[in-house]
């Protein structure tokens, strides 16, 4: 599959794409006879009956359907799973350093860590929260999520996803979000990549709903970017890896699943480059909620009470007067994860690092160390700071995260990070004004 990159424009839109022209039926979706003898599979990512807005969908026409493969066996994996109950809950805050690239050889599978969750496919409701970090492409083998939808934010290296639907490449500061079931390989254009997947068991990601903000600021539907049709006809001794409630399988394919030559629908991969994000802030006095830098949220069944959102903290001007300016000190009933793609978080003088994350659980304490604190409470707020060079984000849940034991036993932990508060200074005097 080498075809060049073309994107088509739009969240969710009504997609039509062809690799050979003249595949998709006119006023039909699935003729009696499919033209060069493909076969229509439709593909549903919602409920036949969900309501017409949230309605998803794709139909296929591709070399083989999607039924051919030898049946599934268990595959074991040692890092990758949704066991999110394996250690206690803790309202510890928690911070871990960046996590390593792997010594030995390892695709973008191999190389998945599950590091904290919620839910589970089985309830459709909650996260997967990992890491990946690999040194080779995949070779010989596809994998598809069955649990959830991955949305994928690359920290270190290009990623190429080769998917049903066509290619994505994606790079750091970008983010692709893989549709649950769609089958895919992953290439690593630059060798060694890194970065941080959400497995999003609930309700399928969507652009947040702008109230007062308007049309024209956060995430705009035409910086979103869906693949064209690009297949590929190739027979082999190949895998696929589907992951199903929590496990992973495999099966013996003897051809490529990427054999889709046309498709139209709704339901697709899709990119969107976060430099592209129109942030807002206050231009007065203190600070919105930081639910204004949402990207993406997966609704749940509560108005207003997100499954998950996918929000940034990107580079922007600060000019609130006589207001502390980094994020404020609070605590929160939603659980907040936290990742860093490039440069330093305006709330930390040191420890978060690029690759590194933390977590800070329902109704823990947390917010500026002491000498983030120090420094904001006596800058000028007269002139305006620039936070340059900088994407960290959050995957916020309504349901407490649960650290996997395997994320609380890494020497990546850092067991000092309430260390960072300890310092801060009690200034109250109540003889002074
Ligand atoms: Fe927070």
């Amino acid at each position: 599959m080498n075809a060049p990159l073309h994107y088509q424009s739009g969240f969710a839109n009504e997609f039509a794409s062809e690799a050979i022209p003249g595949v998709l039926p006119e006023g039909q979706n699935s003729p009696q006879r499919v033209a060069h003898g493909l076969y229509a599979e439709q593909l549903s990512g919602t409920a036949f009956t969900a309501p017409r807005h949230a309605n998803r969908r794709s139909w296929l026409y591709r070399i083989r359907p999607a039924a051919m493969h030898r049946p599934f066996e268990p595959l074991a994996h040692a890092t990758f799973h949704n066991r999110f109950d394996e250690a206690p809950a803790t309202p510890n805050q928690l911070r871990w350093s960046p996590w390593p690239l792997p010594e030995a050889s390892a695709d973008f599978i191999d190389g998945l860590v599950t590091i904290a969750g919620n839910g589970g496919a089985a309830e459709q409701a909650g996260i997967g929260i990992h890491v990946y970090a690999a040194n080779r492409s995949m070779e010989g083998r596809f994998f598809y999520d069955a649990d959830g939808e991955l949305l994928i934010v690359p920290q270190q290296g290009r990623l190429r996803l080769a998917t049903e639907l066509g290619v994505l490449e994606v790079k750091p500061l970008e983010i692709a979000v893989i549709p649950r079931g769609v089958r895919f390989r992953v290439e690593l254009p630059d060798g060694a990549a890194r970065g941080y997947v959400a497995e999003n068991f609930g309700a399928l990601l969507r652009l947040p709903d702008a109230g007062p903000i308007g049309a024209n600021s956060m995430a705009l539907p035409r910086d979103f970017l869906a693949p064209v049709a690009a297949y590929e006809d190739v027979e082999g001794d190949f895998e696929l890896v589907a992951k199903f409630q929590g496990a992973l399988w495999r099966a013996a394919i003897d051809h490529s699943p990427l054999d889709v030559v046309a498709w139209h629908g709704n339901y697709a991969p899709y990119k969107y480059d976060l430099t592209r994000y129109n942030t807002v802030g206050s231009i007065s006095v203190d600070h919105p909620d930081p639910s204004i830098f949402t990207v993406l949220t997966s609704p749940s069944d509560t108005p207003g009470t997100a499954n998950m959102d996918f929000v940034i903290f990107p580079p922007r001007w600060l000019v609130a007067e006589h207001t502390f300016r980094p994020p404020y000190f609070h605590r929160n009933v939603a659980s907040e994860f936290m990742g860093l793609v490039e440069g330093a978080y305006d709330a930390k003088a040191g420890g978060f690092a690029p690759g590194g994350m933390s977590l800070h659980n329902c109704m823990s304490g947390h917010g500026p160390d002491a000498a983030s604190f120090e420094k904001a409470s006596a800058a000028d707020t007269g002139k305006p700071d620039h936070i340059a060079n900088t994407l960290a984000f959050m995957f916020e849940t309504r349901k407490v995260i649960r650290p996997t034991r395997q994320a609380l036993d890494a020497p990546q932990l850092q067991v000092d990070y309430y260390e960072c508060w300890q310092g801060i200074r009690k200034h109250f005097d109540p003889s002074r004004v």
